[in-house]
């Protein structure tokens, strides 16, 4: 078999620059050891994010110039929604400025203190915004899902057992909705199958409780259903998102990743009354229904970017992108979730610093040692981002303190992962030098964006 290629070439290029070690040592201090408070042009390859960070296409760039700013009812809106409407089948479209407008609006529409949500597993933006409002966010994923080594091909799919106990545990009336994220962000990455998506929600119907599909990276997920689902190989990325959607009642977007756009998001359902409550909620926070925070150059954008993302070329030239670096770090025996996400690749930082305690955060030193080593911005998805904290200021750890090295769309070529791989066996082969973090400053919400670090 040949090499798999990009199937683009470049018309347009951005520069990058690499400082120096001692720039960067500087760099790290003045950021308080968190990424997140880098300067961009600091990172010669930044990986810190796979949302928002793609390049766009000629025929998306052609279309901006079609947008009709139009307030209310422009030709850019129609194309959004028809195009949204084709694919998920859903009646109801609202445009919002990205996912978690329409996660914000969900929860403060659908939910009250109190109220419980179960999801393969919450992305932090998502259980922020059901916690904000006094409900609570509960993670069902299977066992496999939680096992960073073992190779099995639907690790996000949701434990039905799970799902079944916290029904009986918490009763129907206090789960307005449940939730499956595709493919499973925060657990490596990991697709969830069709048949775990049709299971889920069958038991969900059983109690009359409505399916709500965290969206963002729908048509990864579609092709790895169609590459290891039985039944599936003749089928279209297209009719297999269709069907993902079919089981749905409603569904939260970013189009910042699937959407193949550098801003955007959307929620749809087919409750007419969930509708109204929102597009009122919208207009208040967003904008009027058929803009929802977005200009209409964006709505063009995402409408190409949805078709674009379900081609079934570009998805197989992006899996072969972090296959290929999966592939790399395994010969060099470096620990990662296994299989390699859709979007990502997850190093474990349990595994990689086993002499950091979780309460020292290694995935913390691993992030910053990687910066050091090559100006390569990572991201931590561990006790930081998913550790809780109770009442009296105790935290428990994360399950897995996980880094994530998660690919822009169509922006980095081969040379750049090669470049990626010696920087990364080169923080492999010098680990025990690399020491816990303690936090110095921590806001209440979503902490990891801006809290301090101060190497232990
Ligand atoms: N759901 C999932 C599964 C996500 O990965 C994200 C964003 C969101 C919801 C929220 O969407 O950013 O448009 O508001 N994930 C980005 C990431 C930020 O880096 O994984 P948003």
């Amino acid at each position: 078999m040949k090499t798999i290629i990009e199937p683009f070439r470049i018309k347009m290029t951005e520069p990058i620059k690499l400082i120096t070690q001692e720039e960067r040592s500087a760099a790290l201090e003045r950021a308080h050891h968190n990424v997140f408070l880098l300067d961009a042009e600091d990172c010669c390859i930044d990986l810190l994010t796979d949302s928002g960070t793609g390049a766009m296409s000629t025929d998306q760039w052609a279309a901006m110039m079609l947008g009709d700013e139009s307030y209310a009812g422009s030709k850019s809106w129609k194309k959004f929604e028809s195009t949204i409407k084709s694919i998920t089948g859903i009646a109801h479209v609202f445009p919002t400025h990205q996912g978690r407008a329409a996660e914000n609006i969900l929860a403060q529409t659908r939910l009250k203190p109190g109220d419980v949500v179960p999801n393969n597993s919450h992305f932090d933006t998502t259980r922020a915004n059901i916690e904000f409002v006094g409900a609570r966010a509960v993670d069902l994923l299977s066992d496999a899902g939680l096992d960073t080594t073992l190779e099995a091909p639907f690790k996000g799919n949701m434990d039905l057992e799970k799902l079944r106990n916290c029904i009986a545990e918490h009763g129907a009336d206090r789960i307005p909705f449940g939730m499956i994220t595709v493919t499973n962000n925060t657990g490596g990455g990991q697709p969830v199958s069709m048949a775990n998506i049709k299971a889920v929600k069958s038991v969900l119907s059983e109690h009359g409780i409505p399916l709500v599909i965290d969206a963002c990276r729908f048509a990864e997920n579609a092709y790895f259903v169609r590459e290891l689902e039985p039944g599936y190989q003749d089928r279209d990325l297209f009719s297999i998102a269709q069907e993902m959607f079919s089981y749905a009642d409603a569904a939260t977007m970013s189009c910042k990743k699937d959407g193949l756009a550098n801003i955007g998001g959307f929620f749809i359902c087919n409750d007419d009354r969930w509708a109204e409550e929102f597009k009122n909620l919208l207009i208040l926070r967003e904008g009027f229904p058929t803009y929802g925070g977005l200009a209409g150059r964006d709505l063009e954008i995402i409408a190409v970017g949805l078709m674009e993302a379900l081609d079934y070329d570009y998805q197989v030239y992006r899996h072969a992108t972090v296959t290929y670096l999966g592939d790399r770090l395994q010969q060099l025996g470096i620990p990662h979730v296994r299989p390699v996400g859709g979007h990502a690749v997850f190093l474990d930082a349990k595994a990689f610093l086993p002499h950091i305690p979780q309460s020292e955060y290694p995935g913390i030193g691993l992030v910053n040692a990687i910066y050091l080593e090559g100006g390569v911005r990572a991201v931590e998805l561990g006790s930081v981002m998913f550790g809780k904290i109770d009442g009296d200021g105790t935290e428990t750890p994360a399950p897995l303190e996980l880094v994530r090295l998660a690919f822009p769309r169509r922006v980095y070529t081969q040379s750049h992962f090669d470049y990626l791989i010696e920087v990364l066996r080169s923080v492999w082969e010098n680990r025990d030098k690399i020491t816990g973090h303690k936090i110095t400053y921590q806001p209440r919400f979503l902490r990891h964006f801006t809290c301090r670090f101060k190497p232990v």
